[in-house]
């Protein structure tokens, strides 16, 4: 089964335009940079049947009908914001990121703009997002809201019916957007007042540190009035970050379901799903694997990124024992391997290190991220700067190293060879390569 097939045919190719890459001009939110790891919930409605969170009813998988019939089952039983807390601080991440509203315009909070909530029309019947901020913040962890510009269910969003050629499988789609210039305005105001109404109501109410925004690609950054929504965010929280899903708007970009062969510039995070739905599917047991997971972690902070990992509570609320083990497989890793994770930076470029590498923040200690068991030595190409220690994380051991080769006539360093540790991480073995001074590196084409 492929179950996110609905999200992949459901989207154009390519949804965030350049200039949506991270901005710009904006100081970034220092914590961001340092959390390295948040967790993504996806939790909804429809994870009572299990089937694609919104994109069912949308590519007609099931109708919509029997989509809202879910409301019905939805009850949040087991739901423990303490219990999730604690298990994502064991797993190492310092924010998370809960739906607070997906496509499908179902509130998990008791929204004065619409009775379509979790807390009016399930047997949960309680405000899900005030207990899950709550506890998160307990627990020392940063919060962030997902929220849906648009709205599937909303009388005003969709104002005209319409086919679109891209994605011919779908015709005569009630959900989605006219084009530019074909719908009725008054409608979209009043649906661009819905949309601000819940916004004020997250922000004031909720107090988020990041806003995850998503649904963006259904109209033009004209239509969303994107500026003016950046500048209304901000005025009621001057410290909200705010992902790229808003045309241009955002702090930071998002790549989704792969590390990018060409890390972005500025601040980013990737979004990764543990299994292949967003949300609790459970026919998808198609999981990564704890070791999976965890070079997907280093190469994105090798990279300069965050991992934001999606995680889908059953409709109850519990976090299955297959999520959980990925995630405290990942957080024994972080714990053994913190100080090449919190307080670093992107480390060097390709090329210098086969593997991924992080930096401190005084640039004075490299960390080498040995993704493989190493044989003969490890080795680290152009790197000027002399080396004081090199020693292995989690036993601390020391090891012995030497620098054989280069031109030193011509400024070409020669390479560090480091003897193999004896005892070896489970999964990732990290080097620290201490250096006298700040870490210079030579990046030059040779001489000859
Ligand atoms: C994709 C999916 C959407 C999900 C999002 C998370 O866009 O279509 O359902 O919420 O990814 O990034």
């Amino acid at each position: 089964m492929r179950p996110c097939s609905a999200a992949s045919r459901g989207r154009p190719q390519s949804p965030h335009p350049p200039t949506d890459s991270g901005s710009s001009s904006m100081t970034m939110q220092p914590w961001f940079a340092d959390a390295k790891l948040g967790i993504f919930l996806h939790w909804g409605i429809y994870a009572v049947d299990g089937v694609a969170e919104s994109w069912s009813f949308y590519a007609n998988e099931v109708s919509y009908g029997a989509y809202m019939a879910q409301l019905d089952g939805f009850t949040a039983a087991a739901f423990d914001g303490d219990a999730w807390a604690g298990l994502f601080a064991r797993a190492g991440a310092r924010y998370t990121v809960l739906t607070a509203k997906h496509h499908d315009g179902v509130a998990l909070w008791d929204t004065a703009q619409s009775d379509l909530s979790v807390v009016k029309r399930t047997p949960a019947g309680r405000d899900l997002l005030a207990e899950y901020v709550g506890a998160m913040r307990r627990h020392g962890l940063r919060t962030g809201l997902y929220f849906s510009h648009l709205d599937w269910s909303h009388p005003d969003y969709a104002t005209l019916r319409h086919t679109d050629p891209t994605r011919p499988w779908i015709t005569d789609n009630p959900y989605t957007m006219p084009p530019e210039g074909q719908e009725d305005p008054e409608r979209w105001e009043r649906y661009l007042v819905f949309h601000r109404a819940q916004l004020r109501e997250l922000v004031t109410g909720y107090e988020p540190d990041l806003l995850w925004f998503d649904g963006h690609w259904e109209r033009s950054e004209r239509q969303w009035r994107m500026s003016e929504l950046r500048q209304e965010l901000l005025a009621m929280k001057a410290d909200v970050v705010l992902n790229a899903r808003m045309l241009g708007h955002g702090d930071y970009a998002t790549p989704e379901q792969g590390v990018p062969i060409s890390p972005p510039e500025g601040p980013w995070e990737l979004c990764l799903t543990i299994n292949d739905s967003w949300g609790h599917r459970a026919g998808d047991t198609n999981h990564k694997s704890a070791g999976q997971i965890i070079r997907t972690f280093a190469e994105t902070i090798g990279a300069g990124g965050n991992l934001l990992l999606a995680v889908g509570p059953t409709e109850d609320g519990t976090i299955t024992p297959e999520q959980t083990a990925r995630l405290e497989g990942l957080g024994g890793w972080i714990e053994r391997n913190r100080e090449a994770v919190h307080g670093t930076e992107r480390g060097v470029p390709f090329g210098h290190h086969y593997g991924p590498t992080t930096l401190s923040k005084d640039r004075r200690t490299l960390y080498l991220h040995c993704l493989d068991a190493p044989r003969e030595f490890v080795a680290l190409r152009g790197l000027v700067t002399p080396v004081k220690r090199v020693s292995v994380l989690g036993t601390g051991a020391g090891l012995a190293h030497r620098t054989v080769g280069g031109f030193a006539g011509h400024g070409v360093p020669g390479v560090l060879y480091i003897d193999p540790p004896a005892e070896l991480d489970p999964h990732i073995t990290v080097i620290a390569v201490e250096l006298d001074g700040e870490l210079e590196l030579y990046r030059g084409a040779g001489h000859g």
